[in-house]
């Protein structure tokens, strides 16, 4: 596992009470769950299942008939859902520790996918989506949720980061951060009748010292130009952040800091191709 796979796993597998964190998560994937009709019999894959906030009711929803696989690269989170598995009883899903990035699966294998709040942190989103265009059968979808370009508080981090030292960050979400891009992408991949909404998750951040606070780190799926920074461009990245964010929560009367859009895509397959049937 490279550097930065191996940040991300150890990230979530400090966070061992993630369903409890607040409303977001469970809020997001029943907001994604709602946006396909799932039903008896189905074969669905959850990419980064995570504690099966998503996988475990749609297991219940496929039923015995169907079938439900999740995958996660944190085998901390995956130890909730196995917990939440046995406590439930399912005998229909099954989750599963690997790196979605290196994921493969014989082609229309599944009726849904989803990837709800963790696509981002892929390496090769455009080649992700080519592979679950090819491994949904005819009539399936692709359902994912994702942080916009302007959620947290990136779009001050890239204020402070081309002001300071001409740097372009990148926000993790870039590929992906708004409809536009989102409709791009998956329409490159092959996908037809697609939807995106975009829309606020409905929590804010409160105001504290935490917020007030960037050293510049984060995860950066495609590489982190921060790294070229001395320990001193760093302390004045640190101290430039917290005044422009102060002053930013300030003007928003102390509120409006942490607006994340939550983007969803509701993508049927393509109709079957009819020249493949003569
Ligand atoms: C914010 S959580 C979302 C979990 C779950 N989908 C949910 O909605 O509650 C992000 C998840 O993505 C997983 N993840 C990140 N990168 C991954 C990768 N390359 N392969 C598999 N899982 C990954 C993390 O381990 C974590 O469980």
């Amino acid at each position: 596992m490279d550097n930065y796979k191996q940040q991300v796993s150890e990230f979530f597998n400090r966070r061992t009470a993630y369903d409890l964190e607040g409303s977001r998560h469970p809020h997001e994937a029943k907001l994604l769950l709602k946006s396909v009709p799932l039903q008896e019999g189905q074969r669905i894959l959850d990419v980064a299942t995570g504690t099966g906030l998503v996988a475990l009711p749609a297991a219940q929803k496929v039923g015995l008939e169907g079938y439900v696989v999740g995958i996660d690269i944190s085998p901390g989170m995956l130890h909730q859902a196995r917990q939440k598995i046995e406590a439930l009883g399912l005998k229909n899903i099954e989750v599963i520790q690997t790196d979605a990035d290196y994921l493969d699966c014989a082609d229309e294998s599944f009726d849904v996918i989803f990837y709800c709040s963790a696509i981002m942190y892929l390496t090769n989103i455009p080649a992700a989506l080519q592979k679950w265009y090819c491994w949904l059968k005819s009539g399936g979808f692709l359902a994912f949720s994702c942080a916009a370009e302007t959620a947290y508080m990136a779009t001050v981090q890239r204020r402070v980061c081309a002001r300071l030292f001409d740097i372009k960050l990148p926000h993790i979400n870039e590929p992906l951060g708004t409809p536009e891009k989102c409709h791009n992408l998956l329409k490159q991949a092959g996908f037809k009748d697609i939807n995106v909404k975009i829309e606020p998750s409905g929590e804010y951040l409160s105001v504290n010292e935490r917020s007030m606070s960037w050293t510049g780190s984060g995860f950066y799926p495609r590489g982190n130009p921060l790294l070229q920074l001395s320990p001193e461009q760093l302390a004045r990245l640190q101290s430039e952040y917290r005044s422009v964010a102060c002053a930013a929560a300030c003007v928003a009367n102390l509120a409006l800091l942490y607006q994340r859009l939550l983007a969803e895509s509701f993508v049927p397959k393509h109709p079957p191709n009819l020249d493949r049937l003569d």
